[in-house]
């Protein structure tokens, strides 16, 4: 799913009523708001009576089985912790009285008043919803400015939380690396609202945001769920396959004598094309064409050369190819070439070398290799690369 940040418009803030928990019909939510921009709803859940109570949390988050973290924030040196649970009496009983927060995933498979609140939420397909994260915090408590991949419904419960959104859709991605929360580099809001009981607030995907309490708070967060299109593709890719007729394969009835053997050349990429059928367009064709060279090397191999106990520096290679001495493959290395846009890739089981075509050309044919010049620059670092990986083994002569 693309991160739609980019298209962020404006958030609005609308009143809810009994009967909309959207301060508006579902139809023009899901058209104007839903996936598009944020919206506040004030009273969304007029009179919302919390379905469970703060300690009924900490009872949660002590469980084996409970998805439960602890985030504190060390304000003055702007330093945050991340703890996963499970925790116990002795966790609470070490924090200070601010600035933590205590959040537990999927509380909706525990609590069937909490599951309750997801019947509000039913003009959504029901398979889109992940769960209700509840999160308890004290004054000053957060889990840092962030982005979530996935569309939220942050409905306020008992206390105050004050959100803080950026509709800038230039706002920088970059992480803290000094954290694993994830936290945004640089965090510019736009837009700032105190939420109070009921009130709720929904966020599109990609929205730089964060909620810190004023005062302890509870905060239930209704999440959607959508998968990423690299965990939708290989399990499709693995359905596909498995119902394909076995004799349904890579075919070369049309081929013509090789004129250098180790190539995968232009007509061999397009029976590859042809073999994946539309799947082929996922990729370019230079992208496909090392695809294929670092799957073909790797295919059916049942042993992989090892690396040598001790490796072999770079003069010591040069002075014993200007010796005379050969290179000799080892048996389960298999090499292939191709000409690409950038320039020829060697191809050594799975693993892609820049290379020259001269160079490429003769690992590929020759199973010992002498050098009756000695290689460029280039090509010793590639020759040391593979005989460090084992691949390629200076042919010592015995003494006698
Ligand atoms: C929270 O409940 O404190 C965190 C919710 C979020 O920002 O995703
Ligand atoms: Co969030």
């Amino acid at each position: 799913m693309p991160r739609t940040s980019r298209q962020v418009q404006s958030p609005d803030e609308v009143h809810g009523s009994v009967r909309q928990l959207l301060g508006m019909p579902p139809g023009r939510f899901l058209r104007e708001y839903w996936q598009k921009r944020p919206l506040l709803v004030r009273g969304a859940f007029p009179d919302f009576q919390p379905p469970l109570q703060p300690e009924d949390l900490a009872g949660l988050s002590c469980e084996e089985t409970a998805l439960s973290r602890l985030v504190v924030h060390e304000p003055r040196a702007d330093r945050w912790s991340l703890r996963h649970g499970p925790f116990d009496d002795a966790t609470f009983a070490a924090l200070a009285d601010r600035d933590w927060t205590l959040l537990v995933q999927d509380v909706d498979k525990w609590d069937t008043d909490v599951a309750a609140l997801l019947d509000r939420f039913d003009f959504l397909p029901s398979w889109r919803i992940d769960d209700v994260m509840v999160s308890y915090a004290t004054d000053g408590g957060g889990v840092g400015a962030h982005v979530d991949q996935y569309d939220v419904f942050l409905l306020q419960g008992p206390g105050r939380r004050r959100w803080s959104v950026s509709d800038d859709p230039a706002a920088p991605p970059g992480f803290r690396e000094d954290s694993d929360l994830r936290l945004l580099r640089q965090f510019k809001p736009t837009h700032a609202w105190t939420l109070g009981p009921g009130d709720m607030l929904y966020l599109p995907p990609g929205v730089p945001h964060e909620g810190v309490a004023v005062g302890e708070c509870m905060t239930f967060s209704i999440g959607m769920r959508a998968p990423a299109v690299g965990e939708l593709l290989p399990d499709f890719a693995d359905e596909v396959a498995e119902a394909l007729p076995e004799a349904r394969r890579y075919a070369d009835p049309d081929l013509a004598p090789a004129a250098r053997a180790g190539e995968i050349d232009a007509q061999a990429l397009a029976r590859v094309a042809e073999a994946l059928g539309p799947a082929a367009s996922l990729m370019d064709d230079d992208a496909r064409g090392d695809w294929f060279g670092r799957y073909i090397t790797r295919y059916r191999s049942a042993q992989a050369p090892a690396p040598p106990d001790r490796a072999t520096r770079a003069t010591t290679l040069s002075a014993a190819l200007a010796g005379g001495v050969p290179l000799l493959r080892h048996p389960w290395t298999r090499m292939a070439w191709r000409r690409g846009r950038r320039g020829t890739t060697l191809f050594v089981c799975g693993e892609a070398h820049p290379c020259s075509t001269a160079l490429a050309r003769r690992l590929c044919a020759e199973r010992g290799l002498a050098f009756a010049a000695p290689p460029t620059e280039a090509e010793l670092s590639l020759l040391l690369t593979l005989v460090n990986g084992g691949h390629l083994v200076l042919q010592r002569r015995s003494r006698r």
